[in-house]
């Protein structure tokens, strides 16, 4: 049946009641799982309407939910496992090393190994490692600080940095609570923020650097640097403009500051990461995500001078499963055994083909929408021109972007994370014929997106 046969709704209902019918035992489990955890899941990210699905197992570039369906994965855990799922060389590295202790409690043997790989591969003079990108972020803030003795962060409209309180602020705010585009609101992204904390963050337009220099001016006695995704990769999927980052450089050189490269997701979509993407040097970086093929590990590192300051009593950092032998291994083989110069070369040309087709693809059907991709990653998003900052985002058309993603499942394909502010991810498992397949299914599915016009919010949903 076409789509204007169907009318709007009547064809997202029918592709609801598709998706209802085919995902019984995780509608129930959504039931059962709301008794004891909010929503159903325990990271809100996960959470999708009607309903979340739930999964069991998964190997290579599939994945399999509770009522046994099966669906080639291109989110690949939000990012993290450019590995695929359940590599055999990863697997059988960690099975050999739960057998010998999983939390020494003592440092690790391999850590410095692994700092080694990636002091080198990510041009560091020196690394910490800690769990999760949020705690990562937090611990680049307070070096910055630390570095400058001033209290000021400057972060940008839509980029997201974890969980944290400093930085969980304008991640996806409403337009009626953004202000001025050229000198956004602080808007916190949760209730329990402390107002106190807001003060502290300064809130910039992303693409924007004259609007960052005036910013940076007006606070420039308590400035003490800039945190960004040098690609936002939770709007989309953005490029910074010719000079951007290159400007933010020279700010943060000008005012003596400290720059940082948020590269949780950046790090694992070029083999060195967006520093060698663009040439650009920040002070600090953060990594996480991909470096573990999908076991929790972060890391901050940069230069000398600001890392040295981590010193017992006088600059904090810790954490129990910090350097845990688990994850250690993980990213010792992920890093030095699977995601080697020559894979990246193989999956970068997966998604130059991938992206190339979902763009002649939206060209012949007329669709308002752009691709934008680069390394091994992309995005479709319902917009009339691209993509530069979160104002543009929230003008994209998350109404059909919610009907293309639910009709991509119905078909088998999780095409990108869960939301429009997600990306698309091919591993090193995919093949060819896992991209073919994804590129079918949106040929079948585009066409019955072109009609479809119902206005959608985003949704602060983090
Ligand atoms: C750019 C960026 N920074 C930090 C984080 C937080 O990482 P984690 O979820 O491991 O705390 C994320 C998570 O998606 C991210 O995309």
């Amino acid at each position: 049946m076409s789509n204007t046969e169907m009318g709007n709704n009547s064809i997202m209902d029918y592709e609801l009641r598709k998706y209802e019918s085919r995902t019984r035992k995780s509608f129930e489990l959504f039931n059962q799982a709301k008794e004891s955890t909010p929503f159903g899941v325990h990271s809100n990210y996960r959470y999708i309407d009607p309903y979340p699905m739930y999964g069991t197992r998964a190997k290579r570039s599939r994945i399999w939910d509770v009522d046994g369906n099966e669906y080639l994965d291109f989110n690949m855990g939000f990012g993290a496992l450019l590995v695929g799922h359940s590599h055999p060389v990863l697997v059988e590295a960690i099975e050999d090393r739960v057998r010998d202790g999983s939390l020494l409690g003592l440092e690790f043997e391999d850590s410095d190994k692994l700092a080694r790989v990636m002091k080198e591969r990510f041009q560091l003079d020196m690394i910490r490692f800690s769990t999760t990108g949020m705690e990562a972020t937090m611990h680049a803030i307070r070096f910055a600080r630390a570095a400058t003795g001033r209290n000021k962060i400057v972060k940008f409209e839509g980029c997201y940095h974890g969980s944290q309180d400093h930085l969980l602020v304008s991640v996806k705010p409403q337009l009626d609570k953004s202000g001025d585009a050229r000198h956004p609101n602080a808007v916190p992204a949760s209730k329990g923020t402390p107002t106190d904390t807001l003060r502290n963050t300064i809130v910039a337009p992303f693409n924007d650097l004259e609007a960052v220099e005036t910013l940076v001016r007006e606070n420039q006695n308590d400035f003490a640097g800039i945190i960004l995704e040098p690609i936002p990769m939770n709007m989309g999927f953005i490029m910074p403009e010719s000079g951007f980052l290159q400007g933010l450089r020279s700010i943060c050189d000008e005012y003596n500051a400290v720059l940082i490269f948020d590269e949780v997701k950046t790090c694992g979509k070029y083999y060195g990461g967006a520093t060698e993407r663009f040439g650009v040097e920040p002070d600090l970086k953060v990594m996480g995500k991909a470096i573990a093929g999908g076991f929790p590990l972060s890391a901050v590192g940069g230069r000398r001078k600001i890392m040295e300051q981590i010193v017992p009593g006088i600059v904090a950092h810790a954490g129990t499963f910090n350097s845990n032998p688990i994850s250690i291994t993980a990213g010792l083989v992920s890093l030095t055994k699977i995601l080697t110069r020559d894979a990246f070369s193989g999956v970068s040309k997966l998604n130059r083909k991938l992206a190339s087709a979902y763009s002649q693809i939206v060209e012949d059907n007329h669709l308002e929408a752009n691709v934008c991709s680069d390394g091994v990653s992309g995005v479709l998003s319902f917009s009339s021109k691209p993509i530069l900052n979160w104002r543009d985002f929230q003008k994209s058309d998350v109404g059909k972007w919610s009907l293309y993603y639910l009709m991509m499942l119905n078909r088998g394909i999780i095409p990108a994370g869960t939301g429009p502010d997600e990306q698309w991810t091919i591993s090193v498992q995919h093949t060819e014929e896992d991209v073919d397949r994804h590129i079918e299914t949106f040929k079948e599915v585009a066409p019955m997106l072109k009609e479809f016009d119902v206005q959608m919010p985003i949704v602060e949903a983090i």
